[in-house]
């Protein structure tokens, strides 16, 4: 087995243990397995590429080799369980703002904004760019171990997506027309993560759900949302402060939890 293991200083000297693997099955059961094995917070394991990635509803990532950067951080933070939405929604936040600003960097006439679908997903242009798969176990009322498995899309072409997500999906390389070396893209985001993650938890995620209404997607538009086997129509208002969506029916808001936005 083929690893390269790298230390990153992060914010307050707290290191950042990259674990590099040429292959894994997934970078999330790896980082269940070692979480399990009690690695310490900050290890991360990360992959050229997933033999059986995976995504929300067990949904399969496809995961070729150098074309997309395929990661999952361990976490140990000590939250009350209500916050763990935020803990995905500033890794998306986090992502969001590295993609933009290279967006602009490469152009600055650049008028693709970078946008949040409820609840993981980055979209530049209406499309994916980076999809976030949280898992975690909690023992007794309590956060164990939280896996942050993220998986954006940099070099691909429209031609290495499967079929299926060649409508729907973009890259880096697609929208910027360079190649993007992955190891340098993962130390940009790590030690921004942990910054955020930590400050985050000092203020008690107050300004998480600020911020990220303001990158929300589909804001005043009206959606279908897929929950398990059904689907329901409504607009869009924003997010609720445990970043549950809000979701406008006739006279009625509702309160979502969980499901998929369809379009
Ligand atoms: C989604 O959009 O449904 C979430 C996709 C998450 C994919 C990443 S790639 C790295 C990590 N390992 C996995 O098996 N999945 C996540």
């Amino acid at each position: 087995m083929n690893i390269q293991l790298w230390q990153i200083k992060g914010y307050s000297n707290i290191p950042i243990l990259v674990h590099h693997y040429h292959s894994l099955e997934s970078t999330n059961s790896k980082a269940k397995r070692m979480a399990m094995e009690n690695a310490s917070e900050w290890t991360v394991i990360c992959a050229d590429l997933q033999t059986r990635g995976r995504g929300r509803y067990h949904r399969k990532w496809h995961s070729p080799a150098g074309l997309g950067l395929y990661f999952s951080v361990i976490l140990r933070p000590q939250i009350d369980l209500k916050f763990l939405n935020m803990i995905n929604m500033r890794a998306a936040l986090v992502i969001r703002e590295i993609l933009q600003t290279k967006l602009t960097q490469v152009d600055l006439q650049n008028e693709y904004p970078v946008q949040l679908k409820w609840p993981n997903d980055i979209l530049v242009d209406g499309k994916k760019i980076c999809g976030i798969l949280l898992e975690s176990e909690i023992l007794n009322a309590e956060v164990n171990y939280l896996i942050l498995g993220i998986g954006i899309n940099l070099n691909h072409r429209r031609r290495d997506f499967p079929l299926e997500l060649q409508e729907t999906a973009t890259s880096l390389k697609l929208l910027t027309k360079q190649n993007w070396e992955t190891s340098q893209f993962l130390n940009k985001v790590l030690p921004k993560l942990q910054q955020k993650i930590i400050l985050d938890q000092e203020a008690g995620f107050r300004n998480v759900i600020l911020e990220y209404q303001k990158y929300l997607a589909f804001k005043n538009q009206v959606v279908e949302i897929k929950i398990q086997n059904q689907s329901i129509k409504g607009c869009i208002k924003g997010i609720d402060p445990y970043g549950y969506l809000l979701l406008e029916q006739g006279n009625e808001t509702r309160t979502i939890s969980t499901g998929d936005i369809a379009n």
